[in-house]
């Protein structure tokens, strides 16, 4: 299956350009081979946060903290909180670095480890969760998750649509097969969870937004 690339750039295209610190993360993002979220999806994160005017976000998989920076600007306009986990310690350490400069490290509480050691350990709630790190996991993530999240909180997960591949009939390397497939399985537990109201669009890598029902 084709995917759509070109929209995907076309849709960043359109934004207002970025501050130089983002467009500096989307470099070395580049530079580094750091899968972190579009533009568009970076723009679209920010945009449900003030939406739904969250108040304490969680992010599983902050890398150099791109996406954290989109929530965390978002979610300062809310006097809000993000609390944002990574197990790799590099990156980690980047992300603290462009927190400062940032000017938002009080907003951000970076924790440094496997989520799903470190979600059973939390205790305060969400009222909205970005799930971005190892796709094999995201089965796990959401029963860790779901119950730190408030009723009528978010949740939104990236990389749904791998590529495009998740869509039956796409062509891709076999090589793909377990996790295609393993994606598949979980969009289909997630559409069909009573405790989630869920809609996936299209962006960036695919996106599934849902909302916790009560
Ligand atoms: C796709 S990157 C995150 C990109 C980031 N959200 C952005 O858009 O700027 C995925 C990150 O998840 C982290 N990760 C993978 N599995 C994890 C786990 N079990 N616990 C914590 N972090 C994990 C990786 O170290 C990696 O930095």
């Amino acid at each position: 299956m084709f995917y759509p690339f070109e929209l995907e750039k076309y849709l960043g295209d359109l934004l207002p350009e970025r501050d130089p610190l983002l467009q500096e993360m989307e470099e070395q993002a580049l530079l580094e081979t750091i899968p972190v979220v579009t533009p568009a999806v970076g723009n679209f994160l920010a945009q449900l946060v003030q939406v739904h005017n969250s108040k304490n976000i969680l992010e599983i998989g902050t890398a150099i903290g791109y996406s954290t920076l989109w929530l965390a600007r978002a979610v300062k306009i809310n006097n809000g909180h993000i609390t944002t986990i990574d197990m790799n310690i590099n990156r980690r350490n980047q992300a603290l670095e462009y927190f400062e400069r940032a000017n938002l490290s009080e907003y951000i509480t970076s924790l440094f480890g496997d989520a799903r050691k470190i979600l059973p350990d939390l205790e305060s709630k969400f009222d909205f969760a970005f799930i971005d790190a190892a796709k094999g996991e995201y089965l796990e993530y959401l029963e860790l998750v779901t119950p730190l999240l408030e009723s009528g909180g978010l949740l939104v997960i990236d990389n749904v649509l791998f590529r495009g591949w998740v869509v039956p009939g796409s062509n891709f390397d076999a090589k793909y097969n377990r996790m295609v497939n393993t994606l598949r399985e979980f969009l289909t537990r997630l559409s069909q969870d009573p405790k989630y109201f869920t809609s996936v669009l299209p962006l960036g890598d695919g996106l599934a937004v849902s909302i916790k029902i009560s």
